[in-house]
């Protein structure tokens, strides 16, 4: 009876540290997800939204966590200059879902993070009775190996996203020369 009961214990351990390891479901630590962070991979039902001048085409610096919202610093690129845009998002009612006003009421989740390297959004918008789906691979660094983008472009596909509506932005214009300049 003890052994068994030092087995449950034991496995139970692995489990709760496979969890720490990656999110993916329940047990989200947000404020691990505090920090600055790259836009690496964009996906959207709607390709317009995320193309050059489309209002989605946004890139992530930095995400302050507060206990209900996060606080968002991004740039986009308008008339080929790099401009600031600050979003707040809003905890809803709903477990691990935000809600922010930006060309429309959007919601989005978390689907996937380990924290240190990655992170992956999926967002739903809404406006003028319309609606797209937009998901969003984030690096800590400026880019992510393949094996996190295929597992990304997987969910894609997963939500109905096609691999052709999946853009890289690894090297393209991020804005990256307009990120806060930082004492090393
Ligand atoms: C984006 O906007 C700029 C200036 O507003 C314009 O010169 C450029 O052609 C547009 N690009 C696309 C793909 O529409
Ligand atoms: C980012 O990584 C991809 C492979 O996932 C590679 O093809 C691409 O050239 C890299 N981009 C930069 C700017 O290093």
């Amino acid at each position: 009876m003890e052994l068994l009961l030092l087995l449950c214990l034991g496995l139970t351990l692995v489990c709760v540290h496979a969890e720490e390891a990656s999110y993916q479901g329940q047990n989200l630590n947000v404020k691990k997800i505090n920090g600055d962070w790259h836009s690496i991979l964009l996906a959207s039902d709607k390709r317009e939204k995320i193309e050059e001048n489309g209002s989605m085409r946004v890139f992530v610096e930095h995400i302050h966590v507060s206990e209900n919202s996060l606080a968002f610093k991004l740039h986009t690129i308008i008339n080929e200059k790099c401009s600031e845009i600050f979003l707040v998002a809003d905890k809803t009612e709903k477990a691990g879902e935000y809600s922010v006003i930006y060309d429309g009421f959007n919601t989005f989740t978390i689907l996937k993070t380990d924290y240190d390297n990655y992170i992956m959004f999926h967002l739903i918008n809404k406006k003028d009775g319309e609606t797209f789906q937009l998901m969003e691979l984030y690096g800590r660094k400026t880019n992510l190996s393949s094996d996190i983008k295929e597992e990304f472009a997987k969910l894609c596909e997963e939500h109905g996203i096609v691999r052709e509506n999946i853009i890289d932005l690894s090297n393209t214009n991020r804005c990256l020369e307009a990120r806060e300049r930082r004492m090393a």
